[in-house]
C-alpha cells in the first residue's frame, strides 16, 4: 500500500473547502461516486453497529424540493450528488442481531459463538445507559461518516460542502423518513466548484495550533 505523504495529505486538506458556489454542469463519474458510497459504506462506528442509512439523491426534481427546506441554499440543486444522512431511529435488539448475523456472515463461525458481544452491546446501547439518548448516539456516529466522506471526496477531488442549515424535519416528511424508521440528522452537497467561487481563495480561519492542540 502506498500510503499519501505528509505533503499530499495537508494539500488535500487544504483544497478542501466548503463549496458555496458548485459548477451545475459537472458531474462526479459513476466510477469516482462508487468509490464514494464504499467510502461512506466503511464508515466506522461504535461496536461496529452502523446506525444509519445514506440517502442519494441525484434527481433534479427532488433537488428542488429539498432547496427551500435547506435555507434555499443553492448548493443542493447545483451539486452533482446531495447525501442525506440519516439514522435509523430507537434501535431495538434487532438491529443488533442483524449486525451479528452479518459477523457471522462474513468472518465465519456461528451466531452463538458472538452471543457475549451481542448481549454486552443490547446491555449498552438498547437496555443500558446509552440506551436513553440512542438516537443521540446515533446522531454521533453519523457524523463520523459525514467527516470521513469530506476527507475521502477531497482526496480524489470531489468538492463538498456540509450542510446542517436544512429543517431536518420537513426533510423527513418529505422523504416519509419517519414510517420507514429513519430521520435525518445533516447532509452534504457533493460535486465540483464553480470557477468563480470566491470562498475557495480565502484564508482558512482555524485557531492557532497550540491552542487547540494541548500534548499532556
Ligand atoms: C456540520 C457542518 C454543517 C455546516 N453547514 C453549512 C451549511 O448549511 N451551509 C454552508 O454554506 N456551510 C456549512 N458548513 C460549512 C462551515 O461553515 C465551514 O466548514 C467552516 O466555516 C470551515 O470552513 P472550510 O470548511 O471552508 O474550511 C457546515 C460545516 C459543518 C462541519
Amino acid at each position: 500500500m502506498n500510503h499519501l505523504t505528509t505533503t499530499d495529505l495537508l494539500e488535500h486538506l487544504s483544497w478542501r473547502y466548503a463549496t458555496k458556489k458548485f459548477d451545475p454542469t459537472k458531474t462526479i463519474s459513476a466510477e469516482i461516486w462508487a468509490a464514494l458510497e464504499d467510502a461512506l459504506v466503511l464508515t466506522p462506528s461504535s461496536y461496529g453497529l452502523q446506525p444509519w442509512k445514506f440517502l442519494v439523491v441525484t434527481s433534479q426534481e427532488l433537488q428542488e424540493k429539498l432547496k427551500p427546506l435547506s435555507w434555499g441554499q443553492a448548493q443542493v440543486t447545483d451539486c452533482s450528488h446531495y447525501v442525506i444522512f440519516t439514522i435509523k431511529k430507537n434501535l431495538t435488539a434487532e438491529h443488533v442481531d442483524h449486525f451479528v448475523a452479518r459477523t457471522a456472515e462474513v468472518r465465519g463461525g456461528s451466531v452463538e459463538s458472538i452471543a457475549g458481544y451481542r448481549n454486552m452491546m443490547v446491555g449498552d446501547v438498547i437496555h443500558g445507559a446509552r440506551s436513553l439518548q440512542v438516537n443521540e448516539w446515533a446522531t454521533r456516529q453519523t457524523y463520523i461518516a459525514l467527516g470521513n466522506f469530506m476527507t475521502c471526496a477531497a482526496l480524489l477531488g470531489v468538492d463538498t460542502c456540509p450542510m446542517e442549515g436544512i429543517d431536518p424535519a420537513k426533510y423527513d416528511s418529505l422523504l416519509e423518513l419517519p414510517q420507514k424508521g429513519y430521520a435525518t440528522v445533516v447532509a452534504c452537497a457533493a460535486g465540483y466548484r464553480a470557477e468563480d467561487d470566491k470562498y475557495a481563495s480565502l484564508a482558512k480561519v482555524r485557531f492557532p495550533k497550540a491552542e487547540i492542540v494541548e500534548v499532556l
